[in-house]
């Protein structure tokens, strides 16, 4: 795998690469993104043929500043402005009225983009660099773990990127928040880093996210290892998987009993079950209070499990 360390000159033939339609691996502080000009659609179709992505499933477009909203964006109302300069760069993806210049397989056909500046140096690099808005889905197949290191991008995915800059393991490990602003009041399409609270404590109560107000991109079944996992109160002494605090077994991996640490040893924790050979994983359930709720609805996706409030 073209995996390399994220030089100026390594960034300079990434943004080359981007520039003529192909795709890059490129580092954000929530996941690994597999990279491609928003506005050009062949490059977007073969982000999501890499991804091996329903063609219905829109992706996030990431900006280099709040400055290119109105590149990316129809109308870019107040609100989104003052989202912009409290959590930009970071983990909150805002839906948009799409501009014209985002290609429409983007947002697959929708009259809405979903932006966001990433808190990452080498993506903020690459994004300077190449002068682009960049689509970037999670540099995952479709329906699988979300990598959070260049090292944990499957091959399968790899054989479509020009090159994977290594940006080291992501600070956050799951994906962004993304909220709706064109709904009154604004939905929180898909729990993230950053939380409900947060968002309410500046625009009052939000909706979602619910069975109609959710990103389409949420499947009952997401964010999956390949082993099958169960969601338990604790865990056996035998019984490989996530622990909370301490583990009980030895093929167990303590997690961290703070939400924020814990989320960004998810995918990495579950992926090394998953090597292990594990047919089945046992996490023990965190607390049911909202400071989990993004880690709550990765654990029951990757569960398969119906949703529980
Ligand atoms: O943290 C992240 O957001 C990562 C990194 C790479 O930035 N990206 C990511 O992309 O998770 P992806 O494609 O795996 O997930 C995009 C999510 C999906 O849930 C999708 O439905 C939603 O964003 N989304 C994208 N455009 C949308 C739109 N126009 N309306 C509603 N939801 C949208
Ligand atoms: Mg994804």
């Amino acid at each position: 795998m073209n995996i390399v360390a994220p030089t100026p000159e390594a960034i300079r033939e990434a943004a080359d690469a981007l520039r003529r339609g192909e795709l890059v691996g490129m580092p954000t502080e929530t996941v690994y993104g597999l990279a491609a000009d928003a506005c050009n659609p062949t490059a977007v179709r073969r982000a999501f043929e890499a991804k091996g992505r329903p063609a219905e499933n829109p992706m996030i477009v990431h900006l280099a500043s709040s400055a290119d909203l109105a590149r990316a964006c129809g109308l870019v109302p107040p609100i989104a402005k003052e989202l912009a300069v409290r959590f930009w760069p970071g983990p909150l993806t805002l839906v948009l009225p799409k501009g014209p210049a985002i290609a429409p397989e983007v947002p697959a056909g929708r009259e809405t983009v979903a932006v966001r500046v990433p808190d990452h140096s080498v993506a903020l690099a690459l994004l300077r660099e190449s002068g682009l808005m960049l689509a970037a889905p999670s540099a995952n197949r479709f329906g699988e773990l979300s990598p959070t290191r260049a090292d944990m991008i499957e091959p399968s995915v790899a054989v479509h990127l020009a090159l994977v800059l290594d940006g080291g393991p992501c600070r956050v490990g799951i994906e962004s928040t993304v909220l709706d602003l064109t709904v009154s009041p604004p939905a929180i399409l898909r729990p993230g880093g950053v939380s409900r609270a947060e968002l309410e404590a500046l625009l009052g109560p939000l909706g979602g996210p619910d069975h109609e107000r959710r990103s389409p991109g949420l499947y009952p079944r997401h964010y999956a290892p390949r082993a099958r996992l169960r969601l338990v109160k604790r865990l056996g002494h035998d019984q490989p998987g996530l622990s909370l605090g301490e583990a009980a077994g030895p093929h167990q991996i303590a997690m961290p009993l703070e939400p924020e640490a814990y989320a960004a040893r998810l995918y990495a924790g579950l992926r090394e079950l998953d090597c292990s050979g594990a047919i089945d994983v046992f996490v023990q359930e965190p607390p049911k209070t909202l400071p989990w709720e993004a880690v709550w609805d990765r654990l029951q996706r990757a569960s398969g499990l119906p949703e529980v409030s």
